[in-house]
């Protein structure tokens, strides 16, 4: 604590300094790059001991993708965006929130079973590639915000519009503040996961955005807007750990899934295919939305949407490797996924 203290003082001395008498130090640039920064993200800090501290934190960011980008050697790169003042532990609280479940919960075995008998897609080998955006099923990039651990619901409402927009023609923007809300199967901005989602919705339909929008918090549930929910599913599957058996999901419709997400290089993605490092440690839900090949170096991908804005990654979307050969995909993409299921 002491030596941490002592540190913020001395990046805040640092800075009374070349605020008041513009030395001319590589500090000074640091700086300005920070302050560029804050002005792009409106961030506006309480007082200068305050911003001091974020200027450190910013600093190890800015040398983390700095020093990242320097060695070239990647299939991706990383860039600051709006996380780079956050801690890691401060992300991970605000931004991420999916819930692993504990490992008793769910025989593989039945729900490979399950699947297959259930689901239209056995046998059937999938294809090469798959692009729902491309084919205008997937709704904007949303953006959580910093205050709600929503992600669970921002992937299965994602999965949900694209399902009714693929089997009806016809788009509706749905509302993740009914789940963060009133799926008390859930925990709102605590955290949740995307087949409870499913299940409240096969079981309560789910509202417009427009009639239910989101908040960046958790409330009570308004039971006028909810009781408005038009739109149902009629159940939802948990797809067996098996590459071949999402890609034939994604094939058919996009896919929830759950990732490690609490790495820098995940936080300061950019652009390009993700190829870690990254644990299996479930954090983070995602959606899906096509898989392929790049063209300029040969890599396998899943294409992924994400809810943390249009600034992060590709316009929201990352590509993250697909076929590396380790059960459970990278970052265990595929350790968790799910769809819901529509006559
Ligand atoms: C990239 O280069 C750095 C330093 O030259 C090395 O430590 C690292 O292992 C390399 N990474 C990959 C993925 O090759
Ligand atoms: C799935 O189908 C197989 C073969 O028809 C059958 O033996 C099995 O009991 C079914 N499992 C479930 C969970 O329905
Ligand atoms: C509940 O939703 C209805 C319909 O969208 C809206 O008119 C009303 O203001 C909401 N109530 C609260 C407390 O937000």
């Amino acid at each position: 604590m002491a030596p941490r203290l002592q540190r913020q003082i001395k990046v805040f001395m640092l800075m009374m300094v070349s605020l008041c008498a513009g030395a001319q130090t590589s500090a000074d640039s640091t700086l300005a790059v920070f302050e560029q920064w804050m002005a792009r993200h409106g961030r506006i800090y309480m007082n200068n001991l305050e911003k001091a501290k974020r200027y450190e934190i910013f600093l190890k960011s800015f040398r983390f993708i700095e020093n990242f980008n320097k060695e070239g050697n990647r299939s991706y790169r990383v860039g600051l965006n709006q996380f780079s003042d956050l801690t890691t532990e401060e992300f991970k609280a605000r931004y991420t929130g999916f819930q692993a479940m504990s490992k008793s919960s769910k025989s593989s075995t039945a729900t490979t079973f399950k699947y297959q008998n259930a689901t239209e897609v056995q046998y059937v080998s999938p294809p090469e590639s798959a692009n729902w955006v491309d084919k205008g099923v997937v709704g904007d990039v949303k953006d959580q915000g910093d205050g709600c651990g929503s992600c669970w619901a921002f992937s299965a409402v994602g999965a949900v519009e694209s399902l009714l927009a693929i089997k009806k023609s016809v788009f509706a923007d749905l509302s993740e503040q009914q789940l963060v809300d009133c799926d008390k199967a859930n925990k709102g901005c605590k955290g949740g996961r995307m087949e409870r989602a499913f299940d409240y919705i096969s079981r309560h339909g789910i509202a417009y955005e427009k009639d239910y929008p989101y908040k960046n918090g958790q409330g009570n549930c308004n039971e006028t807007a909810a009781s408005a929910s038009v739109t149902k599913i009629d159940d939802y599957y948990s797809i067996p750990v098996n590459e071949r058996w999402i890609e034939r999901s994604v094939s058919q419709q996009p896919v929830s899934v759950a990732v490690d997400g609490d790495s820098d290089d995940f936080k300061y993605y950019k652009g390009g295919i993700f190829s870690g490092p990254c644990g299996k440690k479930l954090s983070h839900a995602v959606l899906i939305v096509g898989y392929g090949r790049s063209d300029s170096d040969g890599k396998n991908y899943w294409l992924i949407k994400n809810s943390w804005g249009q600034q992060w990654g590709e316009k929201g979307y990352m590509r993250l490797q697909r076929s590396t050969g380790t059960y459970g995909g990278i970052c265990g993409i595929e350790l968790s996924a799910s769809h819901p299921y529509l006559n």
